[in-house]
């Protein structure tokens, strides 16, 4: 397997010492004078979160979080929140298009989203989803599409579902520079073959999928998305892989945990998963807002001398 630490430039056992995920340099490009120095006074730039700091972690034993997000001002707000790393969720189906499942989001419904969410961060790592049919062809499928949400949509790093049957799409896209997030356990995108919304690797199947994580490491995968996956094994893999591994309804002992965005923030206001938990109520407050508009408007109240030009 291609160890974080070797993917970081430094061979386990080479002489030189590895640097620590705070030592990047300053990019040797454009540094003529369209890129002047910053004044003294200024406040230093914020940098990008990059992927051998989240291995970093891992390293430390620190939980990081990651949230979905698919436009501007939820981005901007997570963002200077501090949540590291942002997922432009084939999700987006859902709780953007209105469809019933994940199937139907095509690159070009996804790739705007990616580019609004990477427009509005300055320290987030944008993370696009490979929608259904974009890279279970092969490797040259998966090259083509992982290509477009980085040039085009300007994402630092791409997520894909599925185990050691995607280990070649994986390695091409690694081998190219594609950093790539796998997602193992309940995959949406599978949700007809699985039979709908089940937990998975219980029993036997706990193997499987610590084969399936361990795959999708040798293969050169970042991370791993684990989701709704019993707390044990779960901690199995986590305990098993060098790389981190972020739980969704996969119980406390991932390195990293991530939520849907409207299903955090109770803008969802149907049924959620029993991994969910609702930090706040956008949808009520959304919903009262919107009555007292209309009732405003309707009784003359608004636009009132305040909201009026003279
Ligand atoms: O698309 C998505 O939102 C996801 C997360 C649930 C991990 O894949």
């Amino acid at each position: 397997m291609t160890s974080p630490a070797s993917r970081d430039g430094n061979a386990e056992g080479s002489a030189t010492p590895r640097r620590s995920a705070g030592d990047e340099v300053t990019a040797p490009y454009r540094s003529g004078p369209s890129a002047p120095e910053p004044a003294a006074n200024q406040p230093a730039p914020v940098k990008r979160i990059r992927i051998p700091q989240l291995h970093a972690m891992k390293e430390r034993g620190e939980r990081w979080a990651m949230l979905t997000a698919y436009d501007t001002y939820a981005a901007e707000i997570f963002d200077e929140a501090g949540i590291p790393v942002l997922l432009v969720g084939d999700s987006a189906a859902n709780n953007v298009y209105g469809y019933d499942t994940t199937l139907p989001i095509t690159v070009d419904e996804l790739l705007p989203l990616v580019r609004a969410v990477v427009r509005s961060t300055r320290r987030a790592l944008v993370l696009a989803d490979l929608p259904f049919g974009s890279y279970q062809v092969g490797p040259a499928q998966a090259l083509e599409t992982a290509t477009r949400f980085m040039k085009e949509g300007g994402a630092h790093a791409v997520k894909l579902e599925g185990g050691r049957r995607f280990a070649p799409q994986t390695e091409a896209l690694v081998g190219a520079g594609i950093p790539v997030m796998a997602h193992l356990g309940f995959t949406p995108q599978s949700e007809h073959t699985i039979g709908g919304y089940r937990v998975q690797g219980r029993g036997d199947t706990g193997e499987t999928l610590i084969a399936d994580a361990l795959a999708m490491q040798e293969a050169g995968a970042f991370a791993v998305v684990l989701e709704m996956v019993p707390a044990d094994v779960a901690k199995r893999v986590t305990a098993e892989l060098a790389i981190p591994t972020v739980g969704i309804g996969a119980g406390p002992d991932c390195d990293a945990q991530v939520l849907v965005w409207q299903d955090m923030a109770g803008l969802n206001r149907g049924r959620t998963p029993r991994f969910v938990k609702r930090y706040a109520d956008l949808g009520d407050a959304l919903f009262n807002a919107a009555r007292a508009f209309g009732s405003e408007v309707r009784d003359g109240v608004y636009p009132d001398p305040e909201h009026s030009y003279s």
